[in-house]
């Protein structure tokens, strides 16, 4: 009898346990963050354009608080690859110079097209802030390169989500030139380094974008359970 209580009580200390246990994970999983708010977050990551941003101004603490967030990116050997440099005020007539120049450098005459100039160097007077943001290669070339390139895109990724949930518009642009020696050697870059994007935030002077389509998930996911 003594022996079948020790077992019953045991029994239910574990049973207990596990109780605890359970109800831990379920209030961590579930109700550390507000999933439904996460959701609508994701989904409502929208690109705005610089021609759909308004006068009103985000001031450099603001950018930092989205840098800070980029920084979180998951990163391989926590080499931390991405790089920011962020042009504001006068800064941006300088990387529109730059922009405008490097296009009329770069692209034979005859493929010269004087819309997409006007755009290149406009577009970062309408935005408060522009963030080229590049990979930085690792000296020992350890990591893959493709694994700190899809760091630093997880790391814009984290950038684009917090300017949604900061009510802020922003563009990842990658006009070709960006992945030119002459675009390395204006942001002080090594050969190896890659810029990946030219960032644009700003206060939307549009209604927030409707959500766009996405497939049906089972046109891109294959399950495999045997
Ligand atoms: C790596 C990458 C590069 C992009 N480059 C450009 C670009 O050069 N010009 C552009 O208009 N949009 C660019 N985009 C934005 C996409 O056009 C945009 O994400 C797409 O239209 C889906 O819209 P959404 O961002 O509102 O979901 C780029 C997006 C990614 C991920």
């Amino acid at each position: 009898m003594k022996v079948l209580g020790f077992f019953v009580y045991r029994s239910c200390k574990e049973h207990q346990l596990k109780c605890k246990i359970t109800l831990i994970l379920y209030k961590t999983q579930l109700m550390r963050f507000n999933l439904s708010e996460i959701n609508d977050l994701i989904r409502s990551r929208r690109t705005i354009y610089p021609e759909q941003f308004s006068d009103r101004k985000v001031h450099k603490e603001q950018i930092e608080l989205l840098l800070n967030n980029a920084q979180w990116a998951p990163t391989h050997g926590n080499t931390q690859p991405w790089r920011f440099h962020v042009y504001m005020e006068d800064g941006r007539q300088k990387l529109s110079t730059f922009l405008g120049e490097t296009y009329l450098k770069l692209t034979p005459a005859e493929q010269q097209d004087d819309v997409k100039l006007a755009k290149m160097l406009r577009r970062p007077l309408l935005a408060s802030a522009v963030i080229a943001i590049s990979m930085k290669r690792q000296e020992t070339e350890k990591i893959p390169e493709i694994e700190e390139i899809a760091a630093v895109a997880c790391a814009i990724q984290n950038l684009h989500l917090s300017c949604t949930a900061y009510g802020l518009g922003g563009f990842w642009a990658t006009p070709k030139l960006i992945y030119s020696a002459t675009m390395n050697e204006f942001l002080g870059l090594e050969a190896k380094d890659k810029c990946l994007g030219l960032f644009y935030i700003g206060y939307p002077a549009i209604d927030w974008p409707e959500n766009q389509h996405r497939r049906p998930l089972e046109y891109n996911c294959t399950w495999i359970n045997d």
